[in-house]
């Protein structure tokens, strides 16, 4: 398979299902250090909400291949005071070579990648979080020993995690399972989009019935009820969420080998109980630790041979 060279990764979607497995393998050999790559480049990040797990694990991943990392904050750039984004993209494109952005719109992230020629990544937009997926995949392979066939049930908010969880199943041959509160619902054009990818082949379902969706699954995920920039939206959500909540109860119904991840931040007692995810089937530690490892594959990969 040919690297990333000079690619963006605005969905996940952008990837071909040959790149996604190529990535989730680099990611494997990095982990276990058996690749080794030195680089002398430079990644920005322009993150205008607030991030630890992706702002950490970029910026070491990036330093582990030699490179450098600049932390554009958008309230101490002119980003805040009102520079358009397409002023601000063809200056980043002069000085960065590659720029990872954490925004609201995937409009203002399609059009960044536009004006910048430099390779752009989605570090999640209310649309998408394409490199949190990637780290959930190679979790789920790591314990299971492959994805094709294995089922994954979703609970909560039909956000950018569902969104982009739909479309790396459905990529990978696994079965999706979206339960959300019925006006809360994942984008309906992704929804297709990842039916169209199954093509029949595999599930991809979306369903207000938690019950019905923990049947048999395998893999049980879950994120916020609210996310970032819906904060005045959380309280009302509660008593529409909490049928959705994962708890011992919910776990039960699942496969006997199941195991639980959540992208975090978790709202322990909201969308998962402390008991779960400080339980024997939590992955989640593992998860996190692996957005560093997809990262530098992604990275490397995208850098590759400059
Ligand atoms: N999961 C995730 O993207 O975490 P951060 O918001 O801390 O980056
Ligand atoms: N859905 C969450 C994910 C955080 C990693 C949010 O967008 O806030």
């Amino acid at each position: 398979m040919d690297s990333l060279k000079g690619r963006d990764l605005l969905s996940l979607a952008d990837l071909s299902i040959d790149e996604l497995n190529y990535l989730l393998d680099l990611a494997g050999s990095l982990k276990s250090g058996m690749v080794k790559l030195k680089r002398n480049k430079v990644l920005g990040l322009l993150f205008s909400k607030a991030s630890t797990r992706t702002r950490v694990s970029f910026t070491v991943a990036m330093y582990k291949l030699g490179g450098q990392v600049i932390d554009l904050n958008p309230n101490v750039t002119q980003v805040s005071r009102g520079e358009p984004l397409v002023d601000t993209a063809r200056v980043l494109d002069r000085y960065l070579d590659i720029l990872a952005i954490r925004t609201f719109e995937q409009k203002d992230l399609a059009t960044f990648a536009n004006y910048a020629k430099i390779p752009v990544i989605n570090a999640l937009t209310d649309d998408e979080h394409p490199c949190q997926v990637l780290a959930d995949l190679m979790t789920v392979k790591e314990y299971f020993g492959k994805l094709e066939g294995v089922t994954l049930a979703y609970f909560g908010d039909g956000n950018n995690m569902a969104n982009s969880l739909m479309l790396g199943c459905a990529m990978t041959g696994m079965n999706v399972r979206i339960a959300c509160p019925q006006d809360f619902m994942p984008n309906p054009e992704i929804v297709e989009k990842a039916q169209a990818i199954a093509n029949g082949n595999t599930e991809v379902t979306v369903t207000a019935d938690a019950t019905a969706a923990v049947k048999n699954a395998q893999v049980i995920y879950t994120d916020v009820w609210a996310s970032m920039g819906q904060e005045e939206e959380a309280k009302s959500r509660i008593p529409l969420f909490e049928p959705f909540q994962v708890n011992e109860q919910l776990v039960e119904l699942a496969d006997k080998n199941a195991i639980v991840l959540h992208c975090l931040p978790a709202h322990r007692d909201e969308e998962i109980t402390d008991a779960v995810i400080e339980g024997s089937r939590s992955r989640v530690w593992d998860q996190a630790e692996n957005r560093m490892h997809v990262q530098q594959a992604l990275l490397a990969s995208i850098l590759e041979s400059d």
